[in-house]
């Protein structure tokens, strides 16, 4: 998704605002561009594809000053051509904005505008904003903007500055993320931490329909109603390094490496072990309501989604509540009609992701309580929900999700477990389920050791251009969230199924050529796995098997198998979608994809 980053201050601002645009390519984009102010002097270069080609287009060149904007784009409105990437001007090259989101009424601006006369140099919806700041500018450029927010409809994100205004960019928002960040060497805005980590970690969040004035001393925040607003800055705990390689090739195996760490950051503090009940302080603001509530449903998009759907299974395990799992984006369409006391959680590493964001809105309108399960503090998931539990998952860069996945599990169970020893869970259970909680960052350590015979069988079967998942229960989601690994990183076509369905379909499809993973750990429905991988073997499918260490008959049975650790059945998805993330990482890297920024994908999508 696009990117904005900012800057105003001492130091020259060409090499701050390429720092962050390559914080920001995790999200997806596909052409970049800035804009940079020296007095009355604006220089400004745009580029399609990778930041490296706008870097080469600046190189040789000195650019002094030391305020400008910064914008990755992926298209929505037009081709990603350099006409069409940001910054966006105005005719006379006085206004600069950059904008994420889309602005719906652009088309009706653009013909009232065409009629006076303004000549339209992009088929962006961005450039109507540029052109209508700069009919409105009359000496003030927060009027202007706040005069022009009043006429677009849509969401936004923009930065913007302006040629008789030296050392000053107004940012202002409407349903995408904005943040402001305060250094010692100047002021920046982004839309994203990560595009300033480097330079401060002192941050201020914007609110919808909010502008602020970023000068090189300070900031200012107003409403669209021009009433001042007053807020103080939050420090957040990413660290740089967080946000670098540190020797790995990838983000995403960094990530999959992580993931030990990722399961103690997600427990830290928060186990009761005598009493086998998790501390969770963050969802205390309604306990009372929480503990009494026999209807949940969970909304989230692609790997959240997944996570989601064990969390249902989860809950049924260890609660006495009922738990819908929706897709957020089909949850809008619903006719919603809760039970008195339904709590919503709503699960997103990003915090932004603008389906999941639209379906809590309904759900409050329609009178449920909010609850999110959230990576990135202070997004708007975050503030929009009554409470929540954040994963401490650190930043997520690989656009497909892997620790911020097992991260959600852990606090999904987390969750649950703290329920149900309010419900019928006994003390045993309680402490049982934690110890195995604890045993996890190990065991998951165990099967990362494992990697180079996972990469060996990606290597016998990279070659193949369709694969299946099968899980049962448990396996279930897991079987999808491997297959939608695989698709999104190695764009391998998968399947992931209940293995129950083959037989109604999938089984067409078994011949040599087309292996299945079969997630088959011991569980309460091994027998049945163990049915269905007959049934492929009989037909000459090859079968991956993903089972508990020692499991004898299936070693005998399947082409390959990875291990894992037996640990208690609704744990075991933590453990069984590690090689699921291995197994599409490295096939990836044999079909020598471009595994962290795949082709077409954005790590935070903030369009509906
Ligand atoms: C995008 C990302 C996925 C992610 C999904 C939901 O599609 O590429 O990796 O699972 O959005 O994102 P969220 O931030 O809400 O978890």
């Amino acid at each position: 998704m696009c990117g904005i980053v900012c800057y105003v201050g001492k130091n020259k601002a060409v090499p701050i605002l390429m720092e962050g645009l390559k914080r920001l390519e995790y999200r997806g984009y596909d052409s970049a561009g800035l804009a940079v102010q020296d007095e009355r002097h604006i220089d400004f270069f745009r580029a399609v594809g990778k930041i490296a080609e706008l870097e080469k287009k600046t190189s040789g060149i000195e650019i002094k000053g030391t305020s400008g904007i910064a914008h990755t784009r992926w298209a929505t409105h037009g081709e990603p051509t350099e006409e069409n990437a940001h910054p966006q001007s105005d005719m006379n090259g006085n206004v600069f904005v950059i904008h994420n989101g889309i602005i719906e009424n652009h088309q009706s601006i653009r013909k009232r505008l065409d009629k006076q006369g303004i000549v339209f140099k992009s088929e962006t919806d961005t450039e109507v904003l540029a052109h209508l700041i700069s009919l409105n500018y009359d000496g003030d450029l927060n009027e202007a903007v706040r005069k022009t927010m009043s006429q677009v409809e849509g969401t936004f994100g923009i930065a913007v500055i302006h040629r008789d205004i030296p050392d000053k960019i107004v940012v202002a928002r409407r349903g995408s993320p904005l943040i402001i960040g305060v250094g010692e060497e100047g002021n920046f805005a982004a839309s994203d931490v990560s595009a300033m980590v480097r330079y401060t970690n002192k941050v201020v969040h914007l609110n919808d329909n909010e502008l602020a004035t970023l000068t090189r001393d300070g900031f200012s925040i107003s409403t669209a109603q021009a009433k001042s607003v007053t807020r103080t800055a939050e420090t957040v705990e990413w660290a740089p390094e967080d946000a670098e390689l540190n020797g790995f090739p990838h983000f995403m195996l960094k990530e999959i490496f992580e993931q030990p760490e990722t399961i103690r950051n997600a427990m830290r503090g928060r186990l009761e072990k005598g009493e086998g009940v998790p501390k969770l302080g963050g969802i205390m603001p309604v306990w009372e309501r929480l503990k009494e509530c026999r209807h949940m449903v969970i909304v989230a998009c692609g790997t959240s989604y997944y996570a989601g759907y064990v969390g249902r299974y989860i809950f049924e395990k260890l609660t006495e509540i009922d738990v819908e799992v929706e897709l957020a984006s089909e949850f809008r369409y619903q006719k919603l009609n809760f039970p008195s006391n339904t709590f919503i959680i709503a699960i997103s590493q990003s915090g932004e992701t603008a389906d999941t964001l639209s379906a809590i809105r309904e759900a409050h309108r329609k009178g449920a309580h909010l609850l999110g399960i959230v990576n990135v503090v202070g997004s708007s998931i975050s503030r929009e929900t009554e409470a929540g539990i954040y994963n401490h998952a650190g930043p997520e860069i690989g656009v497909a999700s892997t620790k911020n996945f097992i991260s959600q599990l852990t606090i999904l169970t987390l969750l649950a477990l703290l329920l149900g020893r309010h419900q019928n869970l006994s003390l045993t259970e309680g402490v049982d389920a934690i110890r195995a909680l604890e045993t996890l960052p190990g065991q998951v350590k165990a099967i990362l050791s494992k990697a180079n015979h996972i990469q060996a069988i990606a290597e016998k079967y990279y070659r193949c251009s369709n694969w299946l998942f099968l899980g049962r229960k448990f396996g279930y989601p897991i079987a999808m969230e491997g297959a939608l690994k695989l698709k999104e990183v190695s764009y391998i076509h998968a399947e992931g199924y209940a293995a129950g369905e083959m037989k109604h379909g999938p089984i067409a499809l078994i011949n040599p050529g087309m292996p299945t993973v079969a997630i088959a750990p011991l569980d309460s429905i091994y027998d049945k796995m163990m049915n269905n991988i007959q049934e492929i073997k009989s037909r000459k499918g090859p079968v991956i098997a993903i089972a508990t260490e020692g499991d004898n008959s299936l070693k005998e049975i399947v082409d390959d198998i990875i291990e894992i650790p037996p640990t208690l059945d609704f744990l075991n998805p933590i453990i069984t979608v590690v090689p699921c993330q291995l197994l599409a990482y490295y096939c990836a890297g044999f079909l020598k994809r471009d595994i962290d920024k795949p082709r077409n994908l954005a790590k935070s999508v903030t369009v509906e």
